[in-house]
Order: structure tokens, then C-alpha cells, then sequence
């Protein structure tokens, strides 16, 4: 956990500056222990494209980093090569975990001057990188934890994804196997120190300029073990960001276990949607993605209670996928189990008939499926 972790993140903004303004995702990036070795798996495992790769065949000495493209999905997953750098520091405290959530802008030095203004801790002046493609203009402010947002501004820039990144040539070829067909990204979601929930929703209401958009406290997130609250903030279209603390239980709290394994706050997971959720699940059980099993009386239970809506039911309990219904529509969804070694990322992939929520009727559930994984490691 860097130093800087647990100081308040931001006054309230002290300015009338308006907000940045956020046009969309730009990319999630992961720093990692092995980038070929991780790229691969998003590769074969989820049917990411490798779109771009940079390192030292690209002039980069001290880094290799994959470009994995899907839908309106970019992930760049990024490993060291010296052991001096930063990256290796990150993966060494935390394990493979996400560094930056990066939004496109249309002024990356307006959105880094505006988030500053109203209380954002920088981590890199606004700046212009080039090539033969043009100009790309970047600024990046601290979030939770070692997290990052990179504000991007592409309207200068005609090249893939960054000067540096080759785009022919890739050291990984694309898997032949079933399509799996993910769209974009749905939300993110932190997991940050108990006590510090309504710090971070101040830090993006404050500094970003977002609205609050659910809260669930722990008497609605909680099991027989152990107990979280979330609070939901957004941008009010695209950019969705939960944020979750741990709460006291009867044991150790799933959101406190990756505290303690990532050694501080970070993401815990990424929704992926998908307009075809039955077949996308199908495609990625083939090709050996492991998710979180719901029990067998999930199904009868639910089929009870959401019965009269017009889904592919048997399909659903076939695949594991869960169900939850809200006033404004329906939502299925399904979690992965943990990606890489730590117990902490994992993907969530969803599909949404009208409902704007995040299963809260399957949090039980999902959280009694995630507690026999962590008794599975001792942890609970
Ligand atoms: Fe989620």
C-alpha cells in the first residue's frame, strides 16, 4: 500500500471549476507478473484480440505491454522487465492487479486542470506523446490505492492505441475457438479500507464530479459470515463505479480478505456485458473459464420468485447464470472465479434487459459462493 493511501483524498472542492468532462472508457490497464503469459489467457479464456504490443522489439527496454481488444473493450496488460521497475514493484506488493482506469476526454489538460481544481492528487502534468500517427495528450491523477486515472484525448492521434506500440508483426496469434461476443465495459468496482466508503464517494463526487447512484448497507449485503456496504457513483452515462467496504460479521469479510491480500484498496472486479449472455457463457465454459457455482436451490428459488419472466431458464441454471429483477427490467449475470493467483480480480459478465442495477438480489448468493472459495483458502 503506497503511503499516500489512507490520506483524505480530497477537500471538498474549494472551486467553482466545472467538473472534467468524461466522454467514456478509454482502457483498463493491468500491470502483471508475465504479460505474454496473461494477454494469452485474456486471449484464449474471454476472446480478446491482441490488438497492439510494445517492448524492447519496439524500442521499450524495460517493459513489455499487450493491447487486448473486444467489442468496446480495451485491456493493456503490462509486465516488467527490470527489476527496478515500478511495475515490479506494484506486482510485488499487490500481485497482478489493475493500475489504471483510463477515460477518454475530449482536453486531457482541461480534465487533469479541472480535477486538480476541485482536489485530485496528480501523478503526471498533462503531456503530449508522438509518432508518425500524431499526437496523443495524457494527464493522470491518483485514486484509491496504487489505482490511477489517465485522462486520454485522442482527437490528435490516428495510431492504435500509443506511440510505442506496434500493430504488425504480434508475438501472439489469435485463438481459433468459438466467439465469444463481450460489447463494453458495465462497471468497475473498488474494494477500499473499512471507514473510508464515503471518503472515496466524496473523491469522485468532488473531484470528477459524479452523482451517487445506489447505496446498499450491510443489511442488505450480508450472510450468515460476513457483511459489506457499497455505494454506487457514476458520470451520469457510461463511467459506473461501485465502491465496497468491508463490514463487521460473524467472520472475515470477502472485501476485507482482498484487502489484506492486495495489501490495500484496488479493483476487485470488472462487468463485461454482453447482448447474449447464454451464448457468450458457452462459449467461454468451452474454452475453460471457471466461474462461481450457484447452489442447486438457487435456481428452485428463484424460479419462484421470477418465474413470469420470459427467460431461457433451463439454459440459465445449465450455465450458472444468475437472475435478479428490478422495477425497470430484468438483469443476468455471472462471476468468474479469481483470474490470476492472489484471490482478488475476477470478471463479472453481464447482460441487461432494462434493469440499471447490479443483481442485488443475487448478492446472497453470490457471496455464500464466493465464502466456500475463501473457507476453500482458509481465509473465512
Ligand atoms: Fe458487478
Amino acid at each position: 500500500m503506497s503511503a499516500t493511501d489512507l490520506r483524505p483524498p480530497a477537500s471538498p472542492a474549494l472551486t467553482t471549476a466545472p467538473a472534467p468532462l468524461l466522454l467514456g472508457w478509454d482502457a483498463v490497464e493491468l500491470w502483471v507478473g508475465n504479460a505474454r503469459a496473461f494477454a494469452g489467457f485474456l486471449s484464449s479464456a474471454f476472446d480478446f484480440r491482441i490488438t497492439a504490443y510494445a517492448g524492447p522489439e519496439t524500442g521499450w527496454e524495460d517493459r513489455a505491454s499487450y493491447v487486448l481488444e473486444q467489442g468496446d473493450i480495451r485491456f493493456v496488460v503490462t509486465a516488467a522487465l527490470t527489476p527496478d521497475s515500478p511495475i515490479a514493484a506494484h506486482v510485488r506488493l499487490h500481485g497482478d492487479g489493475v493500475h489504471d482506469l483510463a477515460f477518454a476526454v475530449p482536453d486531457a489538460g482541461a480534465a487533469f486542470d479541472a480535477a486538480v481544481a476541485r482536489g485530485a492528487r496528480p501523478l503526471s502534468e498533462p503531456h503530449v506523446v508522438n509518432d508518425d500517427h500524431g499526437g496523443l495528450r495524457l494527464a493522470r491523477i491518483a485514486a484509491y490505492g496504487d489505482t490511477g486515472h489517465t485522462f486520454v484525448d485522442r482527437s490528435g492521434y490516428g495510431g492504435a492505441y500509443r506511440p510505442g506500440y506496434a500493430t504488425e508483426g504480434l508475438p501472439l496469434p489469435a485463438v481459433a475457438a468459438r466467439p465469444v461476443a463481450l460489447g463494453a465495459i458495465d462497471h468497475v468496482v473498488a474494494n477500499v479500507e473499512e471507514g473510508s466508503l464515503e471518503r472515496w464517494v466524496d473523491f469522485y463526487r468532488a473531484v470528477l464530479g459524479f452523482e451517487r447512484l445506489r447505496h446498499f448497507d450491510d443489511s442488505q449485503i450480508s450472510t450468515e459470515y460476513s457483511a459489506l456496504m457499497s455505494t454506487v457513483v457514476w458520470n451520469g452515462a457510461k463511467i459506473v463505479l461501485p465502491i465496497n467496504e468491508p463490514a463487521a460479521g460473524r467472520r472475515k469479510s470477502q472485501i476485507q480478505e482482498y484487502l489484506e491480500t492486495y495489501r490495500g484498496a484496488g479493483v476487485q472486479h470488472i462487468a463485461l456485458a454482453t447482448s447474449d449472455i447464454v451464448g457468450a457463457v458457452s462459449s467461454l465454459r468451452q474454452r475453460g473459464l471457471r466461474f462461481l457455482e450457484a447452489p442447486a436451490a438457487y435456481y428452485e428459488d428463484v424460479r419462484q420468485r421470477l418465474g413470469h419472466l420470459d427467460l431461457p431458464w433451463e439454459d440459465l441454471r445449465r450455465l450458472g447464470i444468475l437472475v435478479d429483477e428490478e422495477p425497470d427490467g430484468w438483469l443476468l449475470q455471472i462471476f468468474t472465479e479469481t483470474l490470476s493467483d492472489r484471490p482478488t480480480l475476477f470478471v463479472e459478465i453481464i447482460q441487461r434487459g432494462g434493469a440499471k442495477g447490479f443483481g442485488a438480489g443475487n448478492f446472497k448468493a453470490l457471496f455464500e459462493a464466493i465464502e466456500r472459495e475463501q473457507a476453500r483458502r482458509g481465509h473465512l
